[in-house]
């Protein structure tokens, strides 16, 4: 059987998530949130009281931690976590986490493991890059720090939550931060990735523009950024 995988990646707040599980949808692909795994990681971290420097000194913790995935959600040792890992504390741990060589290396070898079986669409930071390199087709998914902020607020609003639009920018920011500039596999744009830029786009836009893009395969957008992508930010 021939197997189909998908890579995007991009900054916290791109819409990757959302936009993947869509993709995913129409293609009859499963999806791969590589965030949550990593949340997972921080949340356990966070209930142990376990610091980065615990599991750089004993990276063995790590073994007691069987992650998967049901229904598009992730387990950890069969336990279904849901909305526990959407949280500011959690996101923070998880991006602390995500940082340590031990970490990376086992999650690194699950999400092969997963792409080696499955046709998928898989979304995280290095996906493209470094996870599955060999991947059909690969997306770089931005939006500016402005609107990633804008989206994050009035998604905390439809919760009920009210939230301070200049601290939602500065965590987006300080995040996007971290996730760049550490060590090992730090967000980048793979160089074979179609970069598509949703500042000015909405969802359904975004989706149709990688099937069209996955369906024709077009040539000319082989790398660089998406012709869609491009005309909508010209219009603006
Ligand atoms: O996409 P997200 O916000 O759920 O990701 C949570 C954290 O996990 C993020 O700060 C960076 C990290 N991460 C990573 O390092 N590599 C990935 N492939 C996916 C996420």
């Amino acid at each position: 059987m021939e197997l189909t995988r998908i890579a995007i990646d991009g900054p916290s707040g791109s819409g990757k998530s959302t936009i993947s599980r869509l993709l995913a949808e129409a293609l009859h692909l499963e999806h791969i949130d590589t965030g949550a795994m990593y949340r997972a990681v921080g949340y356990e971290a966070l209930r142990q009281g376990w610091s980065t420097r615990d599991v750089e000194a004993e990276p063995a913790l790590l073994d007691g931690m069987e992650i998967d995935f049901q229904d598009g959600g992730v387990l950890l040792n069969g336990e279904a976590l849901g909305d526990r890992i959407r949280t500011p504390e959690v996101a923070k741990a998880a991006s602390d986490f995500s940082a340590l060589a031990p970490v990376r290396a086992k999650l690194v070898e699950l999400q092969r493991g997963i792409g080696r079986r499955k046709s998928v669409v898989m979304d995280g930071r290095d996906i493209g890059s470094n996870v599955l390199t060999d991947a059909e087709f690969k997306f770089y998914l931005t939006a500016s720090v402005e609107e990633r902020a804008r989206r994050r607020c009035l998604e905390l609003r439809q919760k009920g939550i009210e939230a301070d639009p200049a601290q939602v920018q500065a965590d987006i920011a300080a995040r996007d931060y971290n996730d760049s500039h550490r060590k090992l596999n730090p967000l980048c744009r793979a160089e074979d990735a179609v970069e598509i830029d949703s500042s000015a786009m909405e969802i359904p836009e975004v989706l149709d523009c990688m099937l069209a893009l996955i369906r024709g395969k077009d040539p000319a957008a082989a790398a660089g950024t998406a012709p869609c992508a491009r005309e909508k930010k010209e219009q603006k």
